[in-house]
C-alpha cells in the first residue's frame, strides 16, 4: 500500500464515534487487539478521551508513582507524579526525606491571583485615565462572569491600563483571584466580557481578549535548611558537599546554559505534580521559565547557600495549579491523585509543587556534585532494556541486574543475557 493511502483517513473521521474510530486505526494500521488496548483504554477511558479533547483515539498512558516522606510545612505528604522518566520520583523522595529528617520544607503562596490581558488599538487620547474614570462601567460589564467566583471570596482584584508604543496600543489588565480554579476559563471569559466597555469607554478596538499564563502575581516558594553533616556521600565530606552545591547553585545563577537544565530539573517536579492532578502543564512551564527570565537574563528558579555549617535551599516561582475545574474536575486520575493530598485548595497544591520542585532540583544536585546521574540512571535504564528484551515479572529485576553488571547497555546483550536468564533458570 502507498503511504499517502496508508494514512489517508475519511473526510470525516473525526466526527466518528470513538469505537468506530478505533476500528477504522486498527485496520488502517492492522493493530492486534492488544496491541489497540495497548493504548490506554477501558470504555470508560474512551467515554472521558471523547469528552475532555476533540478527534480522541485513545489514551496516552503515563506512569504514575507516588514520593512518600517529604514533609511540607510540618506534614508529611505521599505526593503523586505522572512522568515518563526513569529516577524522577525516587529521587525527590530520596531528596525529600533527607531534608525531612531535619525539619521539613516551608512553604508560602501568594493568593490565586491571575491576569487577563486585552489589547485594543486605535484608542483615544487620555484612554488610560477614562478606563480609571469609567472603571465602574468596566466592573460591571464583567460581574455575570465572575459572580460564582465573587461568590467564594474571588473574583476582580484590581485593574492596570498601560499604553505600549511598540506596537503603538492599550493594554488593560484584569486581576483576577480565581480562587481554586486554574483560572483559563473564568479570565478568557472576563477579558471577552470586558472588550464591549471597554471600546466604548476608550473608542478603541479589541485586538485580543485572553489570559496572560506568566502568572506572575501567584507565586509559590519553598526553603529548607539542613546541617551540613547530613550531606557527607561518596566520599565527601558534608562540608564539600556543602560548598560544592552552592557553587552549582552559582553557576546556574550566572550561566543561562546550566540554568535551563536547573529548571528542568525544577520542572520535573512541578510538572509531574501538575500531570498527576489534571492540571495544565505546558502553563506551568510557559510561567516558570518567564519568571527565570524576569530581569531580561535567564537565571535559575533555586538558590543554595552554605555557611559552613548549615545549607539553605529556596526557590520561588509562579505556579498556576487548579484543585478544580478544567480536567481537574473529571479526570479520575486527577481525582486521585487530589484525595492522596488529603484534598488541597489551589494555594495548598501551589506550595506543595513548589516543596517537590525544590526537593527535586536538591536531588539532581546532591548527585551531580558527587558521583554523577549516570549511575542511577543506567540502573533503571537496564530496567527498561529487560523489558524490551522480552523479559516480564521477577524476570525483569533479574535480567536488568545483570545488564547493569554487564555494562553494555544495548538491547543485543538484554536479549542474550535473557536466553542465559531462561537457560540456567528452565
Ligand atoms: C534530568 O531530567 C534533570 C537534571 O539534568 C537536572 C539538573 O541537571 O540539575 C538531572
Amino acid at each position: 500500500m502507498a503511504d499517502e493511502e496508508r494514512f489517508s483517513l475519511p473526510p470525516r473521521f473525526r466526527k466518528l464515534p470513538i469505537h468506530e474510530k478505533r476500528r477504522y486505526l486498527q485496520e488502517l494500521l492492522e493493530l492486534t487487539d492488544d496491541e489497540l488496548a495497548a493504548t490506554g483504554c477501558t470504555d470508560g477511558n474512551l467515554e472521558l478521551a471523547d469528552v475532555m479533547v476533540e478527534s480522541a483515539v485513545g489514551f496516552m498512558p503515563v506512569p504514575l508513582g507516588i514520593t512518600s516522606g517529604i514533609r511540607v510545612d510540618g506534614k508529611t505528604l505521599f505526593i503523586p507524579m505522572a512522568t515518563e522518566e526513569p529516577s524522577v520520583i525516587a529521587a525527590a523522595g530520596y531528596a525529600g526525606r533527607l531534608i525531612s529528617m531535619a525539619d521539613g520544607l516551608r512553604t508560602s503562596s501568594d493568593p490565586p491571583v491571575m491576569t487577563a490581558q486585552i489589547y485594543l488599538e486605535g484608542s483615544e487620547p487620555g484612554a488610560v485615565e477614562s478606563v480609571e474614570r469609567y472603571r465602574a462601567q468596566l466592573e460591571a460589564a464583567v460581574a455575570p462572569v465572575l459572580t460564582s467566583m465573587s461568590s467564594r471570596g474571588g473574583g476582580l482584584v484590581d485593574v492596570g491600563v498601560e499604553t505600549l508604543s511598540e506596537p503603538s496600543l492599550l493594554r488593560i489588565h484584569l486581576y483576577i483571584d480565581v480562587r481554586d480554579a486554574m483560572g483559563a476559563n473564568i479570565l478568557n471569559s472576563a477579558a471577552e466580557a470586558s472588550v464591549g466597555a471597554l471600546e466604548r469607554i476608550t473608542g478603541g478596538k479589541k485586538v485580543m481578549a485572553i489570559l496572560s499564563n506568566s502568572a506572575r502575581r501567584r507565586r509559590a516558594r519553598a526553603e529548607f535548611e539542613i546541617d551540613v553533616d547530613r550531606l557527607a556521600r561518596a566520599g565527601l565530606s558534608g562540608s564539600e558537599m556543602a560548598r560544592r552545591i552552592e557553587l552549582a547553585s552559582r553557576i546556574a545563577e550566572s550561566d543561562p546554559n546550566r540554568a535551563v537544565t536547573h529548571n528542568k530539573g525544577i520542572m520535573n517536579g512541578i510538572s509531574a505534580l501538575a500531570l498527576a492532578t489534571g492540571n495544565d502543564t505546558r502553563g506551568t512551564e510557559a510561567a516558570a521559565h518567564a519568571f527565570a527570565a524576569r530581569d531580561g537574563r535567564y537565571t535559575s528558579l533555586s538558590r543554595y547557600r552554605s555557611d559552613g555549617e548549615t545549607l539553605r535551599g529556596s526557590v520561588e516561582l509562579p505556579i498556576a495549579l487548579g484543585s478544580v475545574g478544567g480536567a481537574v474536575g473529571i479526570h479520575p486520575v486527577s481525582s486521585f491523585s487530589l484525595k492522596l493530598l488529603g484534598d488541597p485548595n489551589s494555594t495548598r497544591l501551589a506550595r506543595t509543587a513548589a516543596a517537590l520542585g525544590l526537593a527535586q532540583n536538591f536531588a539532581a544536585l546532591l548527585a551531580l556534585v558527587s558521583e554523577g546521574i549516570q549511575s542511577g540512571h543506567m540502573r533503571l535504564h537496564s530496567e527498561r532494556l529487560a523489558y524490551r528484551a522480552g523479559a516480564r515479572e521477577k524476570e525483569i529485576r533479574k535480567l536488568a541486574k545483570k545488564v547493569f553488571e554487564s555494562g553494555s547497555f544495548n538491547i543485543s546483550t538484554a536479549r542474550r543475557l535473557l536466553e542465559e536468564l531462561r537457560k540456567n533458570y528452565g
